[in-house]
């Protein structure tokens, strides 16, 4: 592979940079080593360990029954594959809502036991004392308000949120609150761009938004949606830049096709016995052919 002259790791400052000056930060979620450093070739931003990984990684319905530990599995594997990136831990359900000092210990961990740059966690006003408790512990934390899965229930279901002024008014009112609890990010999920523009403006941490318009800070996507091999279901937000479903599919039937036709494997993938060994291999099986009564 090429090599190539690697970038300094973004952080805060530069993001906060990037926002001042109208650069959008691009982010996208990753689960294991191989994406997380075709991320950090391909010069993303920002590398989010989403509790998705329920759904994209282990097939659960929802992000609900996702575990701490395995979080914490995924962020080592991203972040080896992508020493060089801002990769931020997304705090499961029920890791951080309980008790501040769990919220604390446990976005510990993601720094401590798996080397992340930050963490995530839903919710708006609701969760304030936790983000200002883990923010005082040292952690940089990212704010997620608008359609936040782990409360999908509460929601009505994976839905968009913000679309009525009252609606609007309280995810402003969420991420003005969570600025001022000392987030150093937030991410919008699934509202309209105009809401999208309007959080961006008001708030001075960048805004980050994923189904939340083009006026945002940057922009997130889930790298099964992007990368098209996630195909229970896609949100209207999502664009498909590969089918990677497609590809995998036809490789793999290509694969069974040439094993049961005898194309595969070929010479060029066989390896030779030594040539001054020959006489002596052709011997050696021989004598078992014979012991065991085998003609061909
Ligand atoms: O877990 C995740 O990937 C997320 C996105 C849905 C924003 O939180």
């Amino acid at each position: 592979m090429e090599q190539r002259d690697t970038p300094a790791k973004k952080g805060r400052f530069e993001f906060l940079k990037m926002k001042k000056e109208g650069v959008k930060l691009t982010w996208v979620t990753a689960y294991d080593y191989p994406i997380a450093h075709f991320a950090e070739e391909a010069g993303i931003d920002m590398i989010l360990v989403g509790d998705s990984l329920g759904m994209v990684v282990y097939g659960y319905e929802g992000t609900i029954p996702v575990t701490m530990d395995e979080c914490l599995i995924h962020c080592r594997a991203v972040r080896r594959g992508a020493p060089h990136t801002f990769v931020v831990g997304d705090m499961p359900f029920l890791s951080y809502q309980v008790t501040v000092g769990d919220a604390i210990t446990n976005a510990g961990r993601f720094l401590k036991e798996a080397g992340m740059d930050a963490i995530k966690l839903e919710g708006g006003r609701r969760v304030v004392d936790k983000i200002r408790g883990i923010v005082d512990a040292g952690i940089l934390v990212i704010g997620h308000i608008g359609l936040t899965p782990q409360s999908s229930g509460q929601l009505g279901g994976f839905k968009a949120q913000g679309r009525t002024a009252a609606s609007a008014e309280e995810l402003i009112r969420d991420a003005l609150a969570i600025q001022e609890a000392g987030a150093f990010a937030l991410l919008l999920e699934a509202v309209p761009p105009e809401l999208g523009k309007a959080i961006s403006e008001l708030l001075d941490i960048p805004v980050y938004g994923i189904g939340a318009g083009k006026y945002t800070d940057g922009q997130l996507l889930i790298n099964g949606d992007m990368l098209g091999y996630f195909d229970a279901f896609t949100p209207k937000f999502v664009k498909k830049y590969a089918n990677l479903a497609k590809v995998i599919t036809d490789a793999m039937r290509n694969y069974v096709d040439e094993v049961h036709s005898g194309a595969f494997p070929g010479p060029e993938h066989s390896y030779s016995v030594l040539k001054e060994e020959l006489e002596a291999f052709k011997s050696v099986v021989q004598k078992y052919k014979n012991a065991n009564g085998i003609q061909k």
